[in-house]
């Protein structure tokens, strides 16, 4: 497990008119949290989660992962994106192990690891399908497999159940729970749904847009297993919901979640 610390971050985007995304981020994740990131559309969500994934850099600040300035992407952390991006010309096993067969693993610990994490996610028996043989659920279970096989300590998630249907959403929250308390990672969950924040956090972390700043971090004291109509879980619900409302922007603009 690793938990990162988020020091006076700011991410400025060029362009004809430089875009501030994020500006002065501070927060730590601590090891084996399970943190939510929550806020509206084009709050800098996204990139707060590419800048942990050292996919992309701060302009400003730093990032540390254990300790330790992060200087790129890292094996500790595995990325899930919206879109699982499965290679259409490759079978779901070939998929799941795409990041061990460019670190060189060998072909009988691939498979070993490839089954298991196959059989984690409920996939077991579909590892030479290809993905358009999949549903988009399935889909979704194999970009996790993917992530989880090559063992990072971290689980870097962007919205990774906007694009299936509510029931099986509630499914795949529910398997990712069990996954976490099983594996024991650190895991950090991009949402724009207050429900699905609440359910799973220990925290759920608010921005608010332009530029992109913490604007509340509320606790989710609620013990776990937890029961989707519990009382607390509604009345904190309704508190993130008056915060998001109570939000005004820089431009003091209007935004909608
Ligand atoms: N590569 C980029 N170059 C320039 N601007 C960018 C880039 N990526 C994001 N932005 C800008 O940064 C802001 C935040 O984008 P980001 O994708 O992080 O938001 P988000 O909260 O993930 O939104 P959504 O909920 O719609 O996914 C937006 O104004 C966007 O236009
Ligand atoms: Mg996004």
């Amino acid at each position: 497990m690793a938990g990162f610390t988020v020091q006076q971050v700011s991410k400025i985007y060029d362009g004809d008119v430089p875009t501030v995304t994020l500006k002065d981020i501070n927060l730590t994740v601590q090891d084996g949290e399970f943190l939510c990131i929550l806020g509206p559309s084009g709050c800098g969500k996204s990139t707060l989660l590419e800048l942990l994934a050292g996919l992309q850099a701060p302009t400003e600040g730093e990032i540390l992962l254990e300790g330790e300035q992060l200087k790129g992407p890292n094996r500790k952390s595995g990325v899930v994106f919206q879109d699982p991006s499965l290679y259409p010309w490759r079978t779901v096993e070939q998929n799941v192990g795409i990041g061990l067969e460019i670190a060189g693993v060998d072909k009988a610990e691939r498979k070993s690891r490839v089954d298991r994490y196959l059989q984690m996610v409920g996939l077991q028996g579909f590892g030479e399908k290809y993905p358009h043989q999949l549903s988009g659920g399935m889909r979704q279970r194999a970009g996790i497999a993917r992530a989880l096989a090559g063992h990072p300590e971290v689980l870097l998630m962007d919205e990774p159940f906007g694009a299936v249907d509510h029931l099986t959403r509630l499914q795949l929250q529910n398997d990712l729970l069990q996954i976490w308390e099983e594996e024991k990672k650190t895991v950090v969950f991009v949402t724009h749904d207050v429900s699905e924040a609440v359910y799973l956090g220990d925290r759920v972390v608010l921005l608010s847009p332009r530029p992109g700043r913490i604007h509340r971090i509320f606790g989710i004291p609620q013990p776990r297993p937890r029961k989707r109509d519990d009382v607390g879980l509604l009345k904190l619900q309704n508190n993130i919901y008056s915060a998001i409302y109570d939000v005004k922007t820089e431009e003091d603009l209007e935004f909608t979640i």
